[in-house]
C-alpha cells in the first residue's frame, strides 16, 4: 500500500491484492527528460484520428450533442456497429439488446468480467497477456489461472487449455491478433479451441481490439464467428487502435442479450453512457473512415518489416507479429530477467520497451517492442538497441 493507512478498518482486500499495470512501471525507471529517452512501451499509434471522425466530433460540440446518451449507448451507433459486426463475425446481433458502448474496450473488460464472475471462479487467461484481464480477475475476487504457451510459439493449443481446466473454471479470456505477441490464430485453431469451451461449459471473453490490424488478412478470425458459441461468447472490440482515438474511449461488447442485460446494470451504476461526443465520432468512424485499419496496415507492415529486419541483424530472436504493432523478441540469452534488462536500456542507451514479465510470469525472457512510431525515431531506437546488445556481448565476452 503507498502512503500510511490512517483509518484500522481494512480496505477491500481484492483492491489492496491488485497490482498496478506493470507497462507503466517502466515510466518509473525514466530519470531523464522524457524528450531523451525513445519509449517504444506504449499501445497507442502514433497516427492521428481520421479527418472526417475528428470534425464528426467537432460537430457534435457545436451542435450542442453535449449530453447522456441512451445508456447503452446512441442507438444510431449501436445499429452501425451490428452491422459492421455482421460483416466481421457473419453474426447477427441485435442493436437494442446485444450490443453495448463503453468506455474504452477497458471497461468491457471489467464489465465482463465482474458480470460473469462470483468469488473463487477460475478465469483462464493466455500468457503472455495484457496486464489489465489479470487485474479485473483479482479485483473481482476471481482466480486468474494462466497458461504458458511458451512451448507452442505463444499460440494456445486445444490440449494446453484442457490442461488447466477445473471445476472452477468459468471463463476463458482469448486476445487474438496478440498483445504483446502479434500471433493471431486461424479459424480452425480456434474451432478447435471452441470444442473444449463447449465440452466444458465455458464462457469466453474474446478480445478483438486489434483485429483488423494484421497483414495478412483484411481482418483476424475470431471464435465469435465459430457455430454455436453466441450463446458463450462476449465479443470486446474498440477504436482505440483501428481507428487512433485511445483517447476518445470508445469500445463496445457484443453478446447475447441475457448477458449484455447484465454486464449493461454495472455500466449504467459506474458511467451511465459512453461520451456523446465520442460516440458521434465513432458512427463516422464505422462508416466515412471504416477502412482506417486497411489504410495504416501497409505504415505498420513498413514498420514491422524494418524493425525485424535490425533485429535479425542483432541477432535477437522473436515470433513473427501477425498483427498488432508489438514485436515480442526474445532476450534469454542476456541471462538477465526481462526487468534487468529494461533496467539497462534505459540506463545506458536511453531507450524503453516493456519487460515480457509484465505480461504474466510466463512473459520472462522477452521484451515487448512497439513499432507504433515513425520510421526515423525507429531507426534511432535500433540503433540504440544495438549498442546496448553490443555492450552486453562485450560484457559477456569479457567474464
Ligand atoms: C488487448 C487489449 N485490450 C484492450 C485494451 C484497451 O483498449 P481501450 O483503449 O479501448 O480501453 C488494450 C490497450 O492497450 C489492449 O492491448
Amino acid at each position: 500500500m503507498k502512503g500510511t493507512p490512517l483509518m484500522t478498518k481494512n480496505i477491500n482486500k481484492n483492491v489492496h491484492n491488485t497490482g498496478l499495470s506493470g507497462i507503466r512501471l517502466v515510466s518509473n525507471f525514466i530519470k531523464k527528460p522524457v524528450n531523451e529517452v525513445i519509449q517504444l512501451t506504449v499501445g497507442e499509434i502514433d497516427l492521428p484520428t481520421p479527418f472526417a471522425t475528428k470534425q464528426a466530433g467537432i460537430k457534435a460540440i457545436e451542435q450542442d450533442h453535449t449530453k447522456y446518451t441512451d445508456n447503452m449507448g446512441i442507438l444510431a451507433l449501436r445499429r452501425i456497429i451490428t452491422e459492421y459486426a455482421q460483416e466481421i463475425y457473419s453474426e447477427p446481433y441485435n442493436p437494442v439488446t446485444e450490443v453495448l458502448v463503453t468506455v474504452g474496450a477497458s471497461e468491457g473488460i471489467d464489465l465482463a468480467i465482474r458480470a460473469l464472475v462470483n468469488p473463487g471462479d477460475e478465469v483462464i487467461l493466455v500468457s503472455p497477456g495484457y496486464t489489465a484481464y489479470t487485474q479485473a480477475v483479482t479485483l473481482a475476487g476471481g482466480v486468474p489461472v494462466v497458461v504458458d504457451t511458451r512451448s507452442s510459439n505463444f499460440r494456445l493449443l486445444p490440449n494446453q487449455l484442457e490442461e488447466v481446466i477445473s471445476e472452477k473454471s468459468k471463463l476463458v479470456i482469448l486476445n487474438y491478433p496478440n498483445n504483446p505477441s502479434g500471433v493471431v490464430l486461424s479459424s480452425q485453431e480456434l474451432v478447435e479451441l471452441a470444442n473444449v469451451i463447449k465440452r466444458h461449459d465455458l464462457y469466453v471473453l474474446t478480445d478483438d481490439v486489434y483485429n483488423r490490424l494484421v497483414y495478412d488478412q483484411d481482418f483476424a478470425p475470431s471464435i465469435a464467428s465459430v457455430p454455436d458459441m453466441k450463446e458463450r461468447t462476449l465479443v470486446l472490440n474498440g477504436l482505440s487502435k483501428s481507428h487512433s482515438m485511445t483517447g476518445w474511449r470508445i469500445g463496445y461488447l457484443l453478446g447475447p442479450e441475457c448477458l449484455i442485460h447484465e454486464l449493461y446494470k454495472i455500466h449504467q451504476t459506474d458511467v451511465g453512457c459512453a461520451s456523446s461526443i465520442s460516440q458521434e465520432a465513432a458512427m463516422t468512424a464505422l462508416t466515412v473512415d471504416r477502412d482506417n485499419p486497411s489504410e495504416i496496415v501497409p505504415i505498420f507492415r513498413e514498420r514491422r518489416d524494418y524493425v525485424l529486419k535490425r533485429l535479425d541483424e542483432i541477432g535477437i530472436s522473436y515470433i513473427k507479429p501477425e498483427g498488432t504493432f508489438y514485436v515480442f523478441a526474445n532476450i534469454e540469452k542476456f541471462g538477465m530477467t526481462s526487468l534487468d534488462f529494461v533496467k539497462f536500456l534505459i540506463q545506458t542507451v536511453d531507450l524503453a520497451v516493456v519487460h515480457g514479465s509484465a505480461f504474466t510470469e510466463f512473459g520472462e525472457g522477452f521484451i515487448r517492442i512497439s513499432y507504433a512510431m515513425d520510421l526515423s525515431i525507429l531507426k534511432e531506437a535500433l540503433d540504440r538497441f544495438q549498442a546496448a546488445v553490443a555492450k552486453l556481448n562485450n560484457q559477456k565476452s569479457l567474464s
